[in-house]
């Protein structure tokens, strides 16, 4: 039992202060005891002040207060402060209570020892996994509870390069070692080499039949503003079409009569010659996604499996389409299931959103902002989790991202970040945002419900995930030039 400093100041049940006797770091535990019992308390900052060279206001002083402070030790203060995370039985019952009283005035500082960590964040039980290790004791294993992810939603919300897909590509590695369903809608092709087991690498496919004319136009590249177009379209694609067994024949044909018809308009004739010849130009890029035989998309996802949808080579519009319709299929399937109907999936799904900015963008609505708001809202009565990734937290719909129940946070540097997250997670408080920029790769803040307590963590590094890397262009440039000394031609250049 080490005395590592004494509470000072204005104590309140929730924080303390405490001068400390060495260095303590932002992300230490540490406790003390209170009249409640022995409470659990998380450094939130560490301030270093000498009172001699804090009132200096030019170089000579400087250099003496420096040799005054040297022989004098009082003169250096460590001044921490510290948030209570809940009494330390009660912790290791597995529950969060806080003190009602704080220490009194004087009461002894001790670092949290190892051992009483390491029995507060390492649980084996079977809805516990491995993330990582304590920022501050690299000895002690941080576990999360997956059933709280599977069931009140989580938000990773990290600024770029902070290791957000590789906590992500974590996560669905423990969720693959449960035999868990997991949805990757996958924005950049960041996942197609993630080699996990159990992966599932899906393309997205769409049956037209199930879109109205806006989505299809959407779908086709059909500009939003070019109404004339979406206005011909909307008149031609009618129930005859979508319930015809040739389904782009009949579309094509119907547009042919136009394009053809002597007695229609000049502009009607040109506009239906050009809808044909985007159809045509749609279906050579993206047919594939095109299914007109498709019952649902839900097919192509498999139960128990870490299924990566690919949308990168769709547009933000096209993507945001196929994702309501992902979704929805979802949403009620699970219904289904709980409700003892036929469904697909018999357990609980989780679907992680990559760039789930946009998708749920905050000031607008989106073609499957609705789905994502329902299942953020009502998806825990039915088994759909969201795991939502993203480097703008204020750019999301504020209103989803408050019925997330756990976060994992890390490296934000804009202010509106910073007091977004801390307006919707009440763990994050104004001390420890401040700490957020200074955080390295893959240091976290993880808080919520998956977690025991809130705390700093050093989450592990994915090996089976190799995308996310800068690119290390001064090496690529050198092989280019290299090949090209060869006398390779561009074409094979291309291949390589
Ligand atoms: N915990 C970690 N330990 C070590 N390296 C890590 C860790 N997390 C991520 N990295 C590395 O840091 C780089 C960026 O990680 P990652 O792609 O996960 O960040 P990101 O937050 O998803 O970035 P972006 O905003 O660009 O999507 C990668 O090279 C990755 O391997
Ligand atoms: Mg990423």
């Amino acid at each position: 039992m080490v005395e590592i400093g004494i509470v000072v100041g204005e104590a309140r049940p929730e924080r303390i202060q405490f001068l400390a006797k060495d260095v303590v770091r932002v992300g230490e535990f540490v406790r003390a005891d209170t009249v409640d019992g022995r409470v659990l308390y998380l450094v939130e900052s560490s301030k270093l002040e000498s009172k001699l060279l804090s009132k200096v206001g030019d170089y000579i002083t400087a250099i003496e207060a420096r040799e005054a402070s040297k022989v004098n030790p009082r003169d250096t203060v460590r001044h921490c402060t510290a948030r209570a995370v809940g009494l330390i039985e009660e912790i290791l019952n597995g529950r969060r209570v806080y003190p009602t009283l704080p220490p009194d005035p004087g009461t002894p500082v001790f670092l949290a020892e190892d051992e009483l960590l390491k029995r507060i964040f390492h649980n084996s039980s079977k809805e516990w996994v491995a993330v990582g290790k304590l920022l501050r004791r690299e000895n002690v294993t941080v576990s999360v509870n997956l059933n709280k992810v599977a069931s009140r939603h989580l938000a990773i919300l990290a600024a770029t390069g902070k290791g957000k897909s590789n906590l992500l590509a974590l996560i669905a590695k423990r969720i693959a070692e449960k035999n868990g369903t997991m949805i990757i809608l996958d924005y950049h092709a960041e996942y197609h080499e993630l080699k996990i087991e159990k992966v599932k690498f899906v393309p997205p496919r769409i049956n037209p039949r199930y879109l109205d004319s806006e989505e299809l136009a959407d779908m086709l590249d059909i500009r939003s503003d070019a109404t004339k177009q979406r206005d011909l379209l909307r008149k031609v694609y009618g129930k005859d079409v979508v319930k015809s067994p040739d389904l782009w024949g009949t579309l094509k044909r119907k547009l042919e009569s136009y394009a053809n018809n002597e007695d229609e308009e000049f502009q009607t004739r040109a506009t239906a010659s050009r809808l044909l010849e985007i159809i045509d130009r749609g279906l050579a890029i993206k047919g594939k996604i095109f299914d007109t035989e498709a019952e649902s998309p839900l097919n192509l996802i498999e139960p128990n499996k870490i299924n990566v949808l690919d949308l990168s080579e769709l547009t933000e519009t096209q993507a945001q389409i196929i994702v309501a319709h992902y979704l929805t299929e979802i949403l009620n399937d699970r219904k289904n299931a709980i409700f003892k109907r036929s469904s697909r999936f018999k357990s609980p799904v989780i679907i992680a959103v990559e760039e789930a900015h946009t998708f749920i963008p905050q000031d607008r609505s989106s073609r499957c902002s609705d789905v994502l708001a329902r299942i953020a809202r009502e998806g825990r009565k039915f088994g759909v989790s969201l795991i939502l990734v993203s480097q703008r937290p204020c750019k999301l719909n504020a209103d989803v991202v408050s019925q997330m129940g756990s976060f994992a946070i890390s490296g934000l540097t804009h202010p509106k970040d910073q007091s977004f997250v801390m307006d919707v997670t009440d763990e994050v408080s104004t001390e420890l945002g401040a700490t957020l920029p200074s955080l390295n790769t893959g240091e976290m803040i993880l808080a919520g419900q998956w977690v025991t307590v809130p705390a700093l963590v050093k989450v592990d590094h994915v090996e089976e995930k190799h995308m996310g890397k800068d690119l290390d262009a001064i090496e690529l440039w050198a092989e280019e030039a290299n090949v090209r000394r060869k006398g390779i031609s561009t074409e094979e250049l291309i291949r390589l």
